[in-house]
Order: C-alpha cells, then sequence, then structure tokens
C-alpha cells in the first residue's frame, strides 16, 4: 500500500515510510489481560486482534455500533486472508463475538451490521439472538464485477437493531434527501411539495430502506483509500447522524481503514475503533488528521444528502451559501 505511481488526478489516500512511522505513534495498543478504561480509548484508533481485547473493554460506553466484519468470503486484508465457509461455521464465527460487541451499547443503543446477499442469513440470525431487529437497509452499489454465468453482485444488506425497543434515538430529520423533481407538479401555479431553486428543482425526501444514491470510493474521491473494502462516508454518515446524538460515542470493532471513526469526527461524534492491521490503522490516523481541515462529506451537505450526479448543484448551492 505504500508510495507507487499514481495517475494525476488520482486522489487516492497512501502512507509514506515517514507518515506511517508518524501515525504509527498516535495508535493505541493494548497489552492482554488489562481492564481498559473508556477514558483511555475515546477518539482513538485500537491496533489489535478485537480477540484479545474484547473481555478487557468497557461495557455499555456506546451510543451507535457499526459492525462491517470480513463477510463470508475469501479475502486478503493487507496479509491476513479470512477464509469463505459454511453458514453454520460462518455462524459459529459470529457467535465468538457479536453478543460481547452488544455487551458494549448502551441500554438506549443501535446497531449496524453489513454484510453480502451469501453471509445475510447467518447475519440475521445473530442479529435476532441478540438484539430487536428494526429493520434491513438494501445498498446498491454501483462497482463490482460483471460475471458470465451468474448475475453481477451489487447490493449489500445493512441490519439494523437495538437493544430496547421502546427507546432508542433516530433522528429521521438529519438524514432527509434532496430528490430532483421528474415531473413538477404545480397547484394553484405553486409547486406542491418541492422547491424551484437557483440548482434546479428539488424536493425533500424522508429516506426509505432502499439506498441507491450512494457510490463504492474510488480513485478519484478523495476520501479513497487501497483498503479492499472500504465503506463510503456518505453511507456511514447517515447511520450517524440517524443513530448517535451530537457527542455521543461511535464504536467499530472492524474499523479498517477508519471511515466509521472519520465520519464521526466530521459529524463531531466521540469514536472508538479497532484494527488488527497496523498499516490501516495508520490509514485512519492520517484520515483523521486530515478531517482536521476537511469536514467534507462527498454527497451531504447543507443538511442533506443529494442524489448522485449532482455534484454540479452541491458545488453551487456550497458557493451561494458561503
Ligand atoms: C470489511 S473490513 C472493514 C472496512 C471498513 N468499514 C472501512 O471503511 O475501511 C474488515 C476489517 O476488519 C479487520 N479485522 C478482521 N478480523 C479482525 C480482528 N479479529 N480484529 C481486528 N480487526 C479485524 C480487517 O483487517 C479489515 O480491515
Amino acid at each position: 500500500m505504500a508510495e507507487k505511481e499514481r495517475a494525476k488526478r488520482n486522489k487516492t489516500i497512501y502512507l509514506t515510510e515517514n507518515e506511517h512511522i508518524y501515525f504509527s505513534k498516535k495508535i493505541y495498543r493494548s497489552e492482554k489481560c488489562n481492564n481498559i478504561r473508556i477514558e483511555d480509548i475515546l477518539n482513538k484508533t485500537i491496533n489489535n486482534d478485537l480477540f484479545d481485547i474484547i473481555d478487557y473493554l468497557p461495557k455499555q460506553f456506546a451510543d451507535l455500533i457499526v459492525i462491517d466484519p470480513p463477510y463470508n468470503l475469501t479475502k486478503n486484508f493487507n496479509g491476513f486472508t479470512f477464509k469463505s465457509s459454511s453458514k453454520n461455521e460462518y455462524l459459529d464465527y459470529l457467535r465468538s463475538w457479536f453478543p460481547k460487541i452488544v455487551s458494549f451499547l448502551k441500554p438506549n443503543g443501535s446497531l449496524y451490521l453489513c454484510g453480502d446477499w451469501k453471509s445475510t442469513s447467518a447475519l440475521q440470525q445473530i442479529m435476532e439472538e441478540n438484539l430487536n431487529v428494526i429493520n434491513r437497509i438494501t445498498w446498491q452499489r454501483e462497482k463490482g464485477r460483471g460475471a458470465l454465468n451468474n448475475w453481477k453482485n451489487a447490493m449489500e444488506d445493512i441490519w439494523f437493531g437495538v437493544k430496547n425497543i421502546k427507546d432508542y434515538y433516530f433522528n429521521v430529520e438529519s438524514v432527509k434527501q434532496k430528490r430532483k423533481v421528474i415531473a413538477p407538479y404545480k397547484e394553484n401555479g405553486k409547486p406542491k411539495d418541492w422547491e424551484a431553486t437557483a440548482e434546479g428543482n428539488f424536493r425533500l425526501t424522508y429516506p426509505s430502506n432502499f439506498w441507491d444514491d450512494i457510490s463504492i470510493p474510488y480513485w478519484s474521491m478523495p476520501e479513497n483509500t487501497d483498503h479492499p473494502t472500504q465503506k463510503p462516508e456518505k453511507l456511514i454518515a447517515k447511520l450517524i447522524l440517524s443513530g448517535c446524538p451530537e457527542n455521543g460515542t461511535v464504536f467499530d470493532p472492524f474499523l479498517g481503514s477508519g471511515t466509521t471513526s472519520v465520519v464521526a469526527k466530521k459529524l463531531n461524534r466521540q469514536y472508538v475503533g479497532i484494527e488488527m492491521n497496523e498499516e490501516y490503522c495508520c490509514l485512519a490516523e492520517k484520515r483523521l488528521e486530515l478531517a482536521d481541515n476537511n469536514r467534507n462529506i462527498q454527497g451531504y451537505s447543507d443538511g442533506v444528502f443529494w442524489e448522485r450526479n449532482t455534484a454540479l448543484q452541491i458545488a453551487e448551492s456550497k458557493k451561494r451559501n458561503w
């Protein structure tokens, strides 16, 4: 993942050798068999194997937990290869850590668990065994290889569960979508439920559980890294804004390139992330440092989520508000 030849317009975030040394000093590492205090890990990237520290983390510290675990696929994460297995073996793997992760959730907390179609029946089962399942979001991904003998895989599931069905935080107003109006209907000469703006005709809508407005990070996006399964900031922003109050705490036990922590920071939330690969931890730290001066989340602006391909309108809107 170190420096390599890249095209000029390629915005992928990478680490130089010096940066690796610099950022590795910012990472938190825990020795085994020590109880860990929340004040030691708040707003930190923890570079440990989850299994080595899961019994020593503080209970009930998180308002929101976002989990993007290895899916039931064979995948190389910078030297560590997760192996695809049977549904029952994958379920055993989930059962070895998921209930403990739930114990880190506050009594009114929420949890999201990501996966693909192959993992999803095990994911549903583990969610139902440990939480109240509220919904399943389907995210239509744009990228992905086509196959000659099968349908191209272009969707993922995000399971949504809460500890207490009668008391959980859900701020739907903060995740409204700004959509282009295809047929601008008027009543008495005035727009009905839409607005004519300098950028075009738009309607603000409440979000559904089908998300088709988010693309996977790619080389020309400033959030992109070389992590093989990086989640888009826009996707995580929807989970955090709706599921965690300002200054609340978001926890991600499989942090990867740091997306959850970075978005939490950009949206004024506290964060804790665990990732066993040191290089990914350093990338996360670099992204966190970049967020000191740039809180932009692509596709989210003026407090609303814009449709795909509205970059021009977003830029115009920003110019007007400056
Ligand atoms: C699907 S990726 C998460 C990607 C992340 N959402 C992002 O946006 O970059 C899963 C991550 O979990 C890490 N991982 C797998 N097993 C782990 C373990 N036992 N402890 C800590 N990290 C682990 C892998 O190194 C990988 O980076």
